[in-house]
């Protein structure tokens, strides 16, 4: 699910982000878990499963998804919906990348 744009926000570079890992950052009280995959691309979610609030930033990212780390639910990581026959979606953020390397997200 997205949310509509309000502003690019600043959250680091992307070499501070391990491939295939992530790093949060806080939003008010919400927690969202940046992400990079093997190839340097850079998605944004609430660090929330949508089964039972698993940390999805603590999970494997693979193929475009994050395999969350309590039961296994693999969520596509652009749009925050899980996989496969499991229900449900997590807010999911727009990423930028910009040439300096400097990683923005969209709130
Ligand atoms: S909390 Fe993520 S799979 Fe159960």
């Amino acid at each position: 699910m997205n949310v509509a744009t309000k502003q690019w926000v600043a959250v680091g570079q992307l070499n501070d982000i391990p491939r295939q890992g992530a790093r949060c950052v806080k939003n008010g009280e919400m927690t969202i878990a940046v992400f990079r995959t093997s190839d340097d691309r850079i998605y944004a979610l609430e660090d929330k499963c949508p089964h039972k609030n698993g940390p999805l930033s603590q999970g494997i990212v693979h193929d475009g998804c994050v395999t969350c780390p309590l039961h296994n639910w693999v969520i596509s990581l652009e749009t925050g919906t899980a996989q496969g026959a499991d229900e449900g979606a997590t807010l999911s953020f727009p990423t930028k990348l910009e040439e300096d390397g400097s990683v923005l997200i969209g709130l």
